[in-house]
Parts: structure tokens; sequence; C-alpha cells
């Protein structure tokens, strides 16, 4: 089986010169939901802002079989769905109906299908009207999913989240891990909420200094790293 991630010795420096990936060795299969967890500091963010060609490192570094490089940006941008920590980065149409049909249109899609998707993916996220209203007037979770329909409507195959629980209440969290769970895409989710890691990821990875530490199940890695409160 194809892996749907694949880094090697993935190095980068910022341009202060810290080195923030020191040897990323990393595997993603199809279908599998993978924890990323460890410190703060230690680059996990810098790692999922390789996977869609937002930093480029040096080493080896594929994404659904394509090597991250500039030719191939417009595509795995489409494969890849990325949802940052802070939604606020992510919507900025005046409307959310707007928001989440802004994705489709760029891929092309003619505004009557894209419109289509928009009201399909906003169904699923369980925003089910009032989608001619500002995104910046919405609660943290309601935010979120918006953004998390704007990345779904463009059918990616991967997930990407960096920390999606941190700015949630109980029953957000409850509400976006239920909605993850019956997501088919493998799925690729930054951490500290260790019960959120076990019950949406088989598979965890633990990040230090830049490096990918180990790679198992997620039991196996929270009891190794004593990653638990
Ligand atoms: N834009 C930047 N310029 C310089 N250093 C940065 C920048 N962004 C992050 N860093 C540094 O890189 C390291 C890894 O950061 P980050 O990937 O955000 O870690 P994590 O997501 O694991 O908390 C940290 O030491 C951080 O201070
Ligand atoms: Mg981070």
């Amino acid at each position: 089986m194809n892996p749907v991630i694949e880094a090697r010795n993935l190095r980068f420096s910022y341009d202060s010169g810290f080195q923030a990936l020191r040897g990323v060795d990393f595997r993603l299969d199809p279908g599998q939901s993978m924890a990323l967890l460890g410190p703060n500091g230690s680059g996990k963010t810098t790692f999922l802002l390789h996977l869609n060609g937002v930093l480029q490192g040096e080493g080896e570094l594929r994404v659904c079989g394509l090597p991250v490089e500039p030719r191939h940006f417009v595509a795995i941008r489409r494969k890849v769905g990325l949802l940052f920590q802070d939604p606020e980065d992510q919507l900025f149409l005046p409307s959310i109906l707007e928001d989440v049909c802004f994705g489709p249109l760029q891929c092309g899609l003619p505004p009557s299908e894209a419109e289509a998707r928009a009201r399909k993916v906003l169904h699923q996220v369980g925003v089910l009207d009032g989608w001619d209203r500002p995104p910046y007037h919405l609660s943290g979770g309601e935010k979120q999913r918006v953004a998390l329909a704007g990345i779904l409507a463009v059918e990616p195959e991967i997930l990407i989240l960096d920390e999606p629980t941190t700015h949630l209440d109980p029953p957000a969290r409850r509400l976006l891990l239920e909605l993850l769970q019956s997501l088919p895409q493998a799925k690729l989710v930054v951490t500290h909420d260790t019960a959120f890691a076990r019950a949406l990821c088989a598979h965890a990875a633990f990040f230090e200094g830049g490096r990918v530490q180990a790679q198992g199940s997620t039991e196996e890695i929270v009891a190794r790293f004593h990653w638990e409160i």
C-alpha cells in the first residue's frame, strides 16, 4: 500500500537560523488516523506547513505519491485539507456560503456545482441554515465547522488538523470528534488532548526536538512518553 504521506530526513530552518525540523521520518497510510503528539515548540506545526508546500525544507517529502515541489503544489493542495488552529485565519468572505464555495470555485467548478457542494458539506458539518450570515458572527465551534466545510468542499484525500480542540467547549469537542470519525479520509491530527487522540486515532507519532521519535499505536506512544495529564 503506497503511503499518502512519506517524509524522509526532512530538514527545515527558519530565516532566524533556528532549525525546527532536524530529519523527520514519517509515514501515513491511506485511511489511517494518526495523532501527532509532542511538546510545544517541537516542530509539529512547522511539519504540517510542509505538507501542502507553505514551507519547503530539504530531504524527501511525498504526498499522495507526488514530491512536494512547486510544480505539484496545485494538485497537492487539492489533496490535502489543512485546518489551522485558529479558524479566523481561514474565513475571509462576507458570507458562510461564499466562504465554503471559494475552494470549489478555485478548482474550476461552475458556480451552480460549487454551491451544491457547499450546501452538502455545510449539512455534513451540522451548519444547517443562516448561510448568508458573515462567518465572524459565529461561535468558535461554528467557525471551525464552517472552515472544515470549506476544506471538505474540495474533497481532499487527507485531512490535517492543528490542535482542533483547543478552543472548543465539551459539546463542540464531542461534535467535532463524531464528525471526524464519520469521515473516511486519512487524518493527521496535532493535539495535546490525549483523550481526543485515543478516541479518533489508532496510531500516533511522537514529535520531539524537530524529529519523529517514534510511531506506533496511540496506547503505546502515550505510555512510552508518559504523555498524559
Ligand atoms: N516564523 C518563525 N520564525 C522563527 N522560528 C519559528 C517560527 N515559527 C516557529 N518557530 C520556532 O520553531 C520551533 C517549532 O515551532 P512549531 O512548529 O510551531 O512547534 P509546535 O507546533 O510543535 O509547537 C519553535 O522553537 C518555534 O519558536
Ligand atoms: Mg503548533
